[in-house]
């Protein structure tokens, strides 16, 4: 029997419960799976970093944390923690996130806005470029970053990527490192930003880099907050560099009454609604680690705790 302790927010023992327990049962583990079990009988830690668990000291048999978030940035920097930290990937967040930013994209490649909203009746037709005469790129090709690729790849865009290391992936355009950064940025009539919140990443898109965009981009950002100077998009959409941005995450969230965005005309937000972790795909993926660690074969979805993702 191993002990596996759930360590986040009451809700969502409520709605993990079950599907973690039909995971482990699948899979035959033999579990005592709870919200509160003794630090020291503890083998594994389901965790969502806003939990109260925050010192990791007592856990001394614990043989992983299992992140139910895909965003890492609020615990890779825990000092108290030094076992192997996995976090989420799941396909029921990814099947959400390809939605979330298709519909975004085609929001923007159709300029549906004109017809959507049109209190004066203008009758101006304009058609919309097909979406093979639009390049969309997208920040980060990991998990997400990749299944958006290969969605709007598939709806005919031209889609180029952007990662830390090189990528390979069919029928995408993929740029790589600081060089790639500019290639990139200067492709971009729409960008999409699906990087994690780390130091290197903190403030990538800026006056400079915004800069680097063609005149009128669209932004759409479901990444992280930080990804964004905040002043100096609202200076770019006020100059016009960019038309519009999306958001969608926030350094501080829920986004403060008084910011700025909220009342920009040239910004949506969205309260950090992209994706989330679908329960009964995320404690598969969960019971998956689980069951290498009994096995003794190497985890999933490891963070590399030196870059932070
Ligand atoms: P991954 O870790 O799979 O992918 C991250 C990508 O970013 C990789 O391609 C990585 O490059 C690239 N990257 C990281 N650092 C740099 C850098 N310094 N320069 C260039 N590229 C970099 O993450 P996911 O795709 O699963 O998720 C991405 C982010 O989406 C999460 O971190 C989270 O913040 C956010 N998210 C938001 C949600 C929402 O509802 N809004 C829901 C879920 C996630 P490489 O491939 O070379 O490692
Ligand atoms: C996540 C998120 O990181 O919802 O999972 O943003």
């Amino acid at each position: 029997m191993i002990n596996v302790l759930f360590a986040a927010l009451s809700e969502r023992w409520t709605t993990y419960e079950a599907p973690l327990r039909t995971a482990l049962d699948a899979a035959g583990i033999d579990t005592h799976l709870a919200q509160d079990i003794a630090p020291a009988e503890v083998d594994y830690i389901v965790y969502a970093p806003n939990s109260t668990l925050q010192d990791f000291t007592p856990y001394t048999r614990a043989k992983a944390v299992l992140n139910l978030w895909a965003g890492v940035e609020k615990i890779t920097g825990n000092e108290t923690l030094k076992i192997p930290l996995a976090r989420m990937v799941d396909p029921g967040l990814t099947t959400g996130m390809v939605e979330w930013v298709t519909g975004h994209v085609m929001r923007y490649h159709l300029g549906m806005d004109a017809h959507i909203v049109n209190p004066s009746h203008a009758w101006q037709p304009s058609t919309p470029p097909l979406a093979r005469e639009r390049e969309v790129v997208i920040l980060g090709l990991g998990a997400l970053g990749t299944a958006c690729a290969r969605a709007l790849l598939g709806l005919g865009f031209r889609v180029t990527g952007w990662s830390r290391s090189a990528k390979d992936v069919d029928g995408v355009t993929c740029l790589h490192g600081d060089d790639g950064l500019a290639e990139a940025l200067a492709r971009a009539e729409i960008a999409v930003t699906l990087l994690p919140d780390t130091p290197a990443t903190t403030n990538i898109l800026n006056a400079g880099t915004l800069a680097m965009m063609p005149r009128g981009a669209f932004l759409i950002n479901p990444g992280r907050g930080p990804l964004i100077d905040d002043d100096e998009l609202i200076a770019a959409l006020n100059a016009g560099q960019i038309a519009h941005a999306t958001l969608d995450v926030f350094r501080i969230e829920p986004l403060p009454q008084d910011h700025p965005f909220w009342a920009h005309p040239q910004v949506t937000v969205t309260p950090h609604i992209a994706a989330e972790t679908r329960a009964i795909t995320a404690s598969e993926t969960i019971v998956e680690n689980i069951r290498r660690g009994e096995a003794g074969e190497p985890f999933i979805n490891l963070v590399d705790r030196d870059l932070g993702y």
